[in-house]
């Protein structure tokens, strides 16, 4: 049985001090082992957040990384900083950083390299647009996000270590959510092309999220789908929203 795995993406959103109020004002509600609960605050949040969280269930994540170890990268962030601060998750290719900010596949290929090398889990992020939907060509356009992230990336560490996340881009912020057999076919359908990549075993073991205005009221349907593995969730992770989708049962 795949542990579902829920994730909070707070954006660009908080201070230091304000992000601290609202954590210490939820995290012992969300502080459970029945599913894995992350937290991807603001890089300027990690080194507060890595002392608030030690000896806490819930997981600190970052935004995004970047795939070199150190040097002339102005702005940049190293996957050994990260890990250095106690940084489980990284999500890559979030939609955002692709339209953006330029994100390419091969940077999030590079990116989830990096971070699997130190044994951190990048938590893909692969999505059609809604002219992508309407003119049927979603498949297609998240079986080629999928390979491109995965390439050159050995068996042992997608199954130990890799999260996808399906988030349709024109579900992300807007209020409209995938319908439940929507985002399940897609989930399902990225689990295949892992299959096919790899092997069962490997499919088996992967946790793909659903992602795009997931709230209380949505999140028990989409997460009792059989591919659907856990959320990563944005607005609502900023409200005390993240403890009921949480604790969702
Ligand atoms: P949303 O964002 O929940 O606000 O739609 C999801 C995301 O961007 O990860």
């Amino acid at each position: 049985m795949r542990k579902k795995i829920i994730a909070g993406n707070w954006k660009m959103n908080y201070t230091v001090s304000q992000g601290e109020d609202f954590l210490l004002s939820i995290i012992d509600t969300i502080n459970t082992d029945e599913v894995d609960v992350v937290i991807c605050p603001n890089f300027t949040m990690l080194d507060r957040f890595s002392d608030l969280l030690e000896g806490k269930k819930v997981k600190l994540g970052s935004q995004n990384v970047y795939y070199e170890p150190k040097g002339a990268f102005t702005g940049e962030t190293s996957p050994y900083m990260l890990q250095a601060l106690n940084v489980k998750y990284c999500i890559v290719g979030h939609s955002e950083r692709r339209t953006l900010f330029g994100e390419t596949d091969e940077m999030v290929n590079n990116k989830a390299k990096a971070l699997l090398e130190l044994d951190m889990s990048p938590i893909i992020c692969v999505g059609e647009t809604l002219e992508q939907r309407n003119s049927g060509e979603m498949f297609d356009v998240v079986e080629k996000q999928v390979k491109a992230a995965l390439k050159d990336i050995d068996k042992e560490m997608v199954k130990r270590n890799v999260v996808i996340a399906y988030e349709p881009i024109w579900a992300i912020g807007t209020g409209v959510t995938a319908t439940s057999d929507e985002a399940e076919d897609m989930c399902k359908f990225i689990r295949k092309t892992v299959l096919n990549l790899y092997d069962k075993e490997t499919a088996e073991c992967l946790r793909v999220q659903y992602g795009g205005s997931v709230n209380p009221k949505n999140a028990a349907e989409i997460l009792s789908k059989e591919d659907i593995d856990g959320a990563l969730v944005g607005g609502a992770s900023l409200k005390n929203d993240f403890v009921s989708i949480v604790n969702y049962e």
